[in-house]
């Protein structure tokens, strides 16, 4: 669904994030994202899909599914490894409107992930 004051048709956020190698949570980085978000930044290009987006981005807080990167206005997220991947998410998501279920990122993991992080709460 695309809100009416939607700039964009799909708004696509790769986190790039990358931490020290010591550190014990990763970084998608580490995962070639930027990488990946370049190669779908060309796909779509070559394709002439208009109003569609792909920016990079810090941390989105969802570590533990890294990498990962997220279409607004949905906030459809998803979890990736490769470009075949990424081929799959513009051929359903973006352009047939549908959802790569196998890649979506599960909600319980999310929730996991803030638990870690904020203990006390
Ligand atoms: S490092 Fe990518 S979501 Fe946190």
């Amino acid at each position: 669904m695309t809100g009416a004051n939607s700039h964009y048709r799909a708004h696509l956020f790769f986190c790039t994030n990358i931490r020290p190698i010591e550190s014990r949570r990763g970084g998608c980085g580490r995962y070639n994202s930027e990488a990946l978000a370049k190669y779908l930044k060309v796909r779509v290009k070559e394709l002439g899909l208009t109003r569609v987006r792909v920016n990079t981005a810090g941390c989105l807080h969802r570590c533990a599914l890294e990498p990962v990167m997220v279409i607004y206005p949905e906030a459809v997220w998803y979890s990736f490894t490769n470009e075949a991947d990424l081929d799959e998410i513009l051929t359903v998501h973006l352009i047939a409107g549908g959802r790569v279920a196998r890649l979506i990122c599960p909600e319980q993991v999310q929730l996991k992930d803030e638990l870690l992080a904020h203990p006390a709460r």
